[in-house]
């Protein structure tokens, strides 16, 4: 297939490309490179003849137009979004631009290419999106595709927005639309002011080891690269107009993640003395703070046959692991942003 993701040098989109490739597909990367934005997370591929990236902004209706005239794409991924919760409620401004107008004109560039294109059956357009839509859970229970919406944060409001978007254009023109909703990713690449990260870099700089609250907050996390292998399965083979919950079957707390970190760092880089675990502190919650999210994967499961090739523990070392080996990576973006310890909102 010819794939036209967007936001593909960002987190989950960069595993999307490089996995993309891996497989022979043809990828255009359309990205504005914001400051989550980073090219070194595909340069693996960057000279690969089946891959090409545009830096275009998704606010930008002309640039998509001319984007989808060249590339003559088969599937869209749509990732491209601001993605960071405390962000968008320091300003929320950019969440409304780029999640819902910029959905909008991806749906509408979209449109006019398939109409242009002899409206193929095969083209799909595919929303990918979060399991914040759903709210917050109580201490039993699971989100399924039929959880009503309840976004509580302007990041998952924009998000559930945009998401509405996306099936009004399926059932108002008849665009081919999948959606998928996933839970928190971790992995490679991951920007370094996301939970994971500030704890492993964090730790090896000596630091306190932010926990918001008490930490009881429940997570189901799920591998990247689990997640990029979900998501090309249900671009080619999910059900036009279906959405696709993607959950990693591992529910952890905050307070347990950063545990379970800690001891991963303890045996791979031991301090001179004690346990990274003794650097963990306890910070003011995050306002409107979601007590517990939880995927049920029955859907993906018994129709698309498709489960996390990992556990959590696993995918924690190999992610521990890839900081420990990829040192220029983070110090990189570090030195360029000043990133590292973004965890909290502004006071
Ligand atoms: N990270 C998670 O745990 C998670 C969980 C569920 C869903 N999602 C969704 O997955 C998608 C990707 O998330 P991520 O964590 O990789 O995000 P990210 O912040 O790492 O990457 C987002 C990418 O989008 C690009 N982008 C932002 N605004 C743009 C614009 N106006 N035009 C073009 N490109 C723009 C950025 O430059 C960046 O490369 C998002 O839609 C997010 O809502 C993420």
């Amino acid at each position: 297939m010819k794939l036209l993701v967007t936001g593909g040098a960002g987190f989950i989109g960069s595993a999307v490309v490089r996995l993309a490739v891996a497989r022979g597909h043809q990828v255009v990367n359309l990205d504005a490179l914001t400051y989550a934005a980073c090219l070194d997370n595909v340069a693996s591929v960057a000279d690969d003849p089946n891959y090409a990236f545009v830096e275009a902004d998704i606010r930008d209706r002309a640039a998509l137009d001319a984007v989808f005239a060249e590339h003559a794409p088969d599937a869209v991924m749509h990732l491209a979004a601001e993605s960071h919760v405390d962000r968008s409620i320091d300003g929320p401004g950019d969440f409304i631009e780029t999640n819902i107008t910029g959905t909008y004109n991806m749906l509408e560039a979209a449109r006019a290419w398939w109409i242009k294109a002899g409206k193929p059956d095969t083209f799909r357009f595919h929303h990918i999106s979060t399991d914040e839509v759903y709210g917050s859970l109580g201490a039993t229970g699971q989100f399924t595709e039929d959880t009503p919406y309840d976004p509580r944060s302007p990041y998952s409001a924009s998000k559930a927005s945009s998401d509405h978007l996306v099936r009004a254009w399926a059932e108002t023109y008849g665009l081919p639309v999948v959606l998928t909703n996933c839970s928190n990713n971790y992995g490679p690449y991951h920007f370094p002011e996301k939970l994971v990260p500030v704890i492993i870099l964090n730790a090896l700089a000596g630091k306190p080891l932010p926990i918001y609250g008490d930490g009881s907050n429940v997570r189901d996390w799920l591998y990247v690269e689990d997640h990029a292998d979900a998501l090309l399965l249900v671009v080619s083979e999910g059900a036009l107009g279906r959405s696709y919950n993607i959950g990693g079957e591992n529910e952890r707390s905050n307070l347990e993640l950063v545990r379970t970190l800690c001891a991963l760092l303890d045996e791979l880089r031991p301090k001179a003395e004690g346990s990274y675990a003794d650097q963990i502190t306890f910070v003011a919650d995050r306002p409107g703070h979601d007590a517990r999210y939880a995927i049920d994967p029955t859907r993906i499961r018994e129709e698309l046959g498709w489960r996390p090739s990992v556990t959590v523990e696993e995918g924690l070392k190999k992610t521990v692991q890839w900081y420990l080996e990829n040192e220029p990576w983070w110090r990189a973006l570090q030195d360029r942003h000043g990133v590292g310890q973004r965890l909290g909102v502004k006071a």
